[in-house]
């Protein structure tokens, strides 16, 4: 059985990854409608990721005997200077994401609800992948450069990437 304090915590962590999902969402759109099409099917896909990650938390405040609530989501940024702007914003989110997450597991610790401690460490090693993903995209700018050459290149390496994410997993 949830605490009230853990029910209240872990509902405003949906509404995080709701959050998370639209400002996949968002980039998205802006991927597809600049012609960037394997950096638009990337974060379509995260964006997905973020719908899973809100709905397994939302079963799991409901098998656990809580609420899971569903909020209202706040507009995301819908335009952006560059693909590479999409993307260090994409890191610089998951970050808050993280932070919060381990806020959690502290929470948790404290409560000592130990059930929910457990189900949490999924996220902590999902945004370890997270941060490793979006720092290794990063460093690909670091290389292809931000001409159009090298935006042509990118966008074409991020293909691969997701790839190779999907084998080490
Ligand atoms: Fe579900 Fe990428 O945070």
């Amino acid at each position: 059985m949830l605490s009230k304090k853990i029910e209240t915590a872990l509902n405003e962590q949906i509404a995080k990854e709701a959050y998370a999902s639209n400002h996949y969402l968002a980039m998205a759109s802006w991927c597809e409608k600049e012609g960037l099409r394997h950096s638009a099917a990337f974060h379509y896909t995260q964006s997905e990721e973020e719908t899973q990650h809100m709905r397994k938390l939302l079963h799991y405040v409901n098998a656990a005997g809580g609420h899971g609530l569903v909020s209202e989501v706040k507009e995301p940024p819908n335009d952006f200077k560059s693909i590479f702007e999409i993307f260090e914003l994409a890191l610089e989110h998951e970050i808050k994401v993280t932070k919060s997450i381990n806020s959690l597991v502290d929470l948790c610790l404290k409560e000592k609800d130990y059930s929910t401690f457990n189900f949490l460490q999924w996220y902590v090693s999902e945004q370890h992948e997270e941060e490793k993903l979006f720092n290794s995209i990063l460093d690909l700018t670091r290389i292809t450069g931000t001409d159009p050459r090298g935006v042509f290149f990118f966008d074409s390496e991020i293909s691969k990437l997701r790839a190779e994410e999907a084998n080490e997993k």
